[in-house]
């Protein structure tokens, strides 16, 4: 019998991770089936707890039950436990673990650009959960310096403040947007400006080597910035097969090859 996988979320038609692990399984020789469940709002754990207890091995947890899921797991790996959220489930020995894979899909992603991260200098844009996620894993790949740029300038101090002794390798800063300025290696937008249609604003006294946008197949004011100064850019999808990569290692202990998928 196939093994069994699922993403959850709600809305859940747009995902694509079905299509994503049921490509890497083609690629390796696992089979397996991955199918899509909607969860009402106030029905992800009846739901999880459906699917493990038919059998299931591993899932993928999508907006907006990743902080649910990271409150239910009795074990969770370091980089989740940063996070404070969770996008891969599985059961062992009737145990429910979790882990974060969106960072590491992240630093998979710009690697697979051939963008250095070892002791580069970064600026995030945004100071949300997307932004909380990615912070370990980029210092892990030796990133030494992370501005955090928020319109909220409060919410990017708080994140610095959360997350400096999880990193002491690495310096966190929080600016406020309207205070952009500086050079960095890599810049990353992780707000949700494209995704709502806002425009982001880089000023000149803003200089950076490349850009990468965390969301994918939108209009981006960010991108077209970053485009129309020359300099090496990439939409969010190679994140998207980053993380599910990550998830399909942990499950099925076979690593597909991130630069196949894009
Ligand atoms: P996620 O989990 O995707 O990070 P979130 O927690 O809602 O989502 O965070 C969205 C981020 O995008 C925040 O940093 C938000 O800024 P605020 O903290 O000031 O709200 C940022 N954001 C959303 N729309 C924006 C816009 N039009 N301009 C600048 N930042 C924006």
């Amino acid at each position: 019998m196939s093994k069994q996988f699922a993403v959850i979320g709600n809305p859940i038609k747009q995902s694509r991770s079905p299509e994503l692990h049921q490509a890497f399984a083609a690629k390796t020789g696992v089979n397996l089936t991955y199918t899509k469940r909607l969860a009402p709002l106030d029905g992800f754990t009846a739901n999880i707890q459906e699917f493990f207890a038919q059998g299931g091995i591993g899932m993928n947890v999508t907006v907006p039950f990743k902080e649910q899921a990271f409150a239910q797991c009795q074990v969770l790996t370091e980089r989740a436990k940063i996070a404070k959220a969770v996008n891969t489930l599985w059961m062992k020995d009737g145990i429910l673990h979790g882990d974060n894979t969106d960072g590491q899909g992240l630093v998979e992603a710009i690697r697979a650009l051939d963008w250095t991260l070892e002791n580069t200098d970064i600026l995030i844009i945004g100071a949300g959960g997307a932004t909380r996620g990615v912070i370990y894993p980029l210092v892990q790949a030796g990133v030494k310096k992370i501005v955090i740029a928020n319109r909220t300038l409060s919410r990017a101090e708080q994140l610095v403040a959360d997350l400096k002794d999880a990193v002491p390798q690495a310096e966190l800063q929080a600016i406020a947007l309207t205070d952009l300025a500086g050079e960095f290696d890599i810049v990353i937008n992780a707000t949700s400006a494209s995704l709502s249609g806002d425009a982001l604003v880089l000023p000149e006294a803003l200089q950076f080597k490349h850009a990468y946008e965390m969301t994918y197949g939108k209009p981006s004011t960010f991108l077209d910035q970053a485009q129309a100064r020359g300099v090496p850019t990439s939409e969010g999808f190679g994140m998207l097969v980053g993380q599910a990569i990550e998830s399909f290692y942990i499950w099925n202990g076979v690593k597909p090859e991130l630069k196949d998928f894009l």
